[in-house]
């Protein structure tokens, strides 16, 4: 039965929605239908669609009690929208319905497994929010939350941790047919550590083990956790708050941290081996992963940090939008990640341009857009002399342009969107240490309307960043200091 909460809702996205225009939206990246987004939800296939739900507030542009926002894919760039799927109107979800995940059960069910929270009055007077993790199963449209609710509590907690901070349950299915679990959570220490749980059947949970704990290296609570195989090794996504930077690695405030390292199955032990950023820009947190039905693990992230959502004005209808979806690999003990490869099918008009000497800023034929895929090979333009500088500038015109310029003597590839039509003095640059030899960087730039995804060196990096910049921007230049030799293949995506 669909609660009046939910009907509301939906009534509401439905009428509200005709008020953003096409083309004051991003193309081929998810954005909310109306109001406010934030983390990626219950990322699955179900009856041979792709299923993403998100955090949702449709009543404002800014956070709110959560619902579930809903679309579904074929081929993970066109989204349809579905009814708003879960609306926080039980006694253990009156103030959120917090982030979660899917599988699909045995008898063909699709089961959603969320953060139910609800505030509580503290002996101090101060609100804290209880949480706690619900399920509620549908048919891919509508979804009734289980009687059973809340089906993990503080009852399944080890000694010490944090009842306020425990959400974003992530589900798996395990080879055996049974479902595993992984909850953010605070320890006894302060500082994050993931809980794995385990059920039979999807409903009954019991805890398990701490599959690994911060022990305050990374940040402190450990939010939207994600763990899965990958090219023989183990993978840990988490979204730590408040983390410090360490050297050019963590430098977001609530960061992303990936750990690559070996599962123990057997006795569920988790060992690390690596650590990283998971992306190198200003604005990706939270993301989620799932397997495509060709075997591909395909990651998505909401496309925004808390700590620069103001570069979105309170007057806006709509606030938030998803990461390209990204196949991830692992090369050489470090996470790659590639714009999914159906990104290839909207491609057209190629424009190539092989050799070109660059010094000083030029501009070239064929070469501008707001909706562009551009591959760019650089390299000094004479062998025994290192070029100084190179830069791309895009959404750009005589008042705007966002920047990526790259110091080979450093090898430091820079992000700048000062100039991108933000008025707020939220952080506009990030810098990121690549990999680079005698100047020779790959590039791939992914542009649409709203945002610029930069896929460095086939991947082994990737800086996303948004902006807001008037759509009549859409120079697009190249500079060198010293000369640089470059080749880019460029395409206009998207079908307008
Ligand atoms: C991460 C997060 C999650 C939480 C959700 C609330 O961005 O804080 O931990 O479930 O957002 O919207």
């Amino acid at each position: 039965m669909t609660s009046q909460t939910l009907r509301e809702a939906r009534k509401y996205e439905e009428a509200s929605e005709k008020m953003i225009g096409r083309e004051s939206r991003p193309g081929f990246h998810l954005s909310v239908r109306i109001g406010w987004m934030n983390d990626p939800n219950g990322f699955s296939v179900y009856e041979g669609k792709y299923h993403l739900f998100y955090q949702y507030h449709p009543y404002s542009s800014s956070t709110g009690p959560m619902h579930w926002g809903h679309a579904v894919s074929t081929d993970l760039l066109h989204w349809e929208y579905l009814p708003a799927a879960l609306a926080p109107d039980e006694f253990y979800d009156r103030d959120g319905c917090f982030s979660g995940s899917a599988v699909t059960l045995e008898d063909g069910r699709h089961l959603l497994m969320y953060t139910g929270v609800l505030r509580e009055r503290q002996r101090d007077g101060g609100l804290c929010e209880i949480q706690t993790q619900c399920l509620a199963v549908g048919d891919g449209v509508d979804y009734e939350k289980y009687e059973g609710n809340p089906v993990l509590d503080e009852k399944d907690l080890p000694e010490g941790s944090s009842r306020f901070d425990f959400r974003d349950p992530k589900m798996y299915k395990r080879e055996d047919g049974s479902y595993d679990c992984v909850v953010g959570n605070r320890g006894a220490d302060g500082s994050g550590q993931i809980l794995l749980y385990t059920s039979p059947d999807g409903f009954q949970w019991n805890f398990k083990k701490v599959l690994t704990a911060n022990h305050s290296r990374f940040g402190s609570m450990w939010e939207c956790p994600d763990f899965f195989r990958l090219d023989g090794k183990w993978v840990l996504l988490t979204s730590p708050q408040d983390m410090l930077p360490q050297g050019f690695e963590y430098h977001n405030g609530n960061g992303t941290l990936c750990l690559i390292g070996d599962y123990d199955q057997e006795t569920d032990t988790f060992t690390e081996e690596h650590n990283q950023s998971i992306d190198y820009g200003i604005d990706f947190y939270a993301p989620q992963t799932v397997e495509t039905p060709d075997g591909r693990r395909v990651m998505i992230g909401w496309m925004q940090n808390w700590d620069a959502c103001g570069i979105r004005t309170p007057q806006e209808l709509w606030s938030g939008q998803m990461s390209l979806p990204r196949e991830l690999s692992i090369q050489n003990g470090r996470l790659y990640q590639r714009p999914v490869r159906e990104l290839e099918t909207i491609r057209k008009n190629k424009t190539e341009y092989k050799g070109i000497l660059v010094s000083g800023e030029i501009c070239l034929k064929g070469i501008q857009g707001r909706k562009t895929d551009m591959e760019l090979n650089i390299r000094p333009g004479s062998k025994d002399k290192l070029y100084r500088k190179f830069a791309v500038r895009f959404a750009q015109n005589e008042q705007y342009r966002t920047s990526l310029s790259f110091r080979p003597h450093e090898s430091v590839l820079k992000i700048d969107r000062k100039f991108s039509g933000s008025r707020r003095a939220i952080i506009h640059q990030r810098r990121s240490l690549v990999r680079s030899e005698e100047g020779q960087l790959k590039l791939r730039i992914i542009l649409d309307s709203f945002s610029a995804e930069i896929f460095v060196n086939d991947g082994e990096q990737v800086l996303s960043v948004t902006m807001y910049t008037d759509l009549a921007a859409k120079g697009i230049s190249f500079f060198a200091d010293g000369q640089v030799s470059m080749d880019i293949t460029k395409y206009d995506l998207w079908e307008e």
